[in-house]
């Protein structure tokens, strides 16, 4: 089987990668990829010379080259990752988000229904359904209707339209995940679990939102990962999975967990301007996925104390990041 998979060098897509190619020596894993400010290769070290792995670099929107590639590669499965992903810069430049988002993956459903694919496994997110209230009993279900708050979550509704679309007008066969907050290895610092945990590593003010009682339903990575691979070998043809863990939390008591982890103290914690926009609580009933056969590995506290390990073995790998771009975006967002 040929897998190409795109947004491979970000945090979830390398992951994937990652999964991929050490789960099935007998595929062929194409990671497609721009290396946008959060794409990065230096992660795939360890399989970059593999025979079943190989690095194609181009933008999903480039119409010519996808064609060009599907056309020779006749890939049997694609896994799509490739998105801009973080909803503060949707914020402040939500057009690169209609761009990639939403015109990328058209493109790349196009290129799918002219080699037809096996599958098409669009990787979405629970923001699509908008906020749920404080309540706990109520959760995110694949019936809940799209009402999406954020440009970021605006670009990807629309792409999850365009799937959708694909697959009731021209039969391609498509499956759309809908995953909550991610967390562990390779998460870029400019998303909560990360930034917190290099900011208090280096003794600076975590910035909080408003007050610190939103709440995100949290996944580590590798649940995600097995959950993608079930539904591309297992998933029926047009339907949406949830994906999650039932791991609901503030954003104040992540925040407080990380500290406490790293023996730090509480006045690290900097209460600043809120997100426009946002959205109070998300969280996922998982129940049609795990009639699938699916069941998250990690609990949050193993997942969380596996991660912050993670980034004090793996210093140099955010050190880098800390020090390019993304200096000059933090300043720009927090005036810190
Ligand atoms: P990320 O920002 O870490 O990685 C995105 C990758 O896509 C990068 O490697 C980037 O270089 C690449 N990319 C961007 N524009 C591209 C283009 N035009 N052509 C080719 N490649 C391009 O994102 P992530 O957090 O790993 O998220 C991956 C996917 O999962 C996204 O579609 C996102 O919406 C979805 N998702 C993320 C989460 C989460 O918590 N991070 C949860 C649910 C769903
Ligand atoms: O739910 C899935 C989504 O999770 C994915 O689709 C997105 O790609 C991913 O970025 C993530 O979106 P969030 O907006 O929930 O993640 P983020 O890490 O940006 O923020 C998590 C929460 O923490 C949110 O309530 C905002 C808050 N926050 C975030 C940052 C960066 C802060 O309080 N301070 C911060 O500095």
């Amino acid at each position: 089987m040929k897998v190409l998979v795109t947004g491979g060098a970000g945090f979830i897509g390398g992951n994937y990668v990652q999964y991929m190619v050490n789960k099935y020596p007998n595929y062929h894993i194409v990671n497609l990829d721009l290396l946008t400010y959060a794409g990065d290769l230096t992660k795939h070290k360890e399989i970059e010379n593999r025979e079943n792995y190989s690095f194609v670099h181009a933008d999903i929107v480039d119409r010519e080259k996808i064609f060009s590639l599907f056309k020779n590669e006749k890939f049997d499965y694609v896994v799509h990752f490739a998105a801009e992903s973080h909803v503060d810069r949707s914020i402040k430049e939500p057009d690169i988000f209609v761009r990639t988002n939403v015109v990328g993956t058209q493109v790349l459903l196009d290129a799918a229904k002219s080699i037809n694919v096996k599958k098409f496994v669009h990787v979405s997110t629970d923001e699509v359904y908008g906020e749920l209230d404080y309540d706990p009993s109520t959760f995110f279900t694949e019936k809940t209707p799209l009402a999406p708050n954020s440009p970021y979550s605006a670009s990807k509704a629309s792409s999850d339209f365009f799937v959708r679309a694909y697959h009731e007008t021209f039969g391609l066969p498509v499956n759309i995940t809908r995953c909550s907050n991610n967390y562990g290895p390779y998460h870029f610092p400019e998303k909560l679990i990360p930034l917190t945990i290099s900011r208090v590593l280096n003794d600076q003010k975590v910035p909080v939102y408003g007050d610190g009682k939103n709440i995100r339903d949290w996944l580590h990575v590798y649940d995600h990962c097995t959950a993608i691979d079930l539904v591309l070998h297992k998933g029926i043809n047009g339907e949406v999975y949830n994906v999650g863990g039932h791991n609901e939390k503030t954003n104040l008591a992540v925040i407080q967990t990380i500290i406490r982890a790293l023996n730090k103290n509480e006045n690290l914690i900097e209460y600043v301007e809120d997100r426009l926009g946002h959205d109070k609580r998300y969280a996922i009933d998982p129940t049609k996925l795990e009639e699938l056969g699916w069941q998250p590995r990690y609990s949050f506290e193993t997942g969380i104390e596996q991660t912050i390990q993670w980034y004090l073995d793996n210093k140099e790998w955010w050190q880098n990041i800390l020090n390019g771009e993304y200096r000059a975006y933090f300043k720009k967002q927090y005036k810190l």
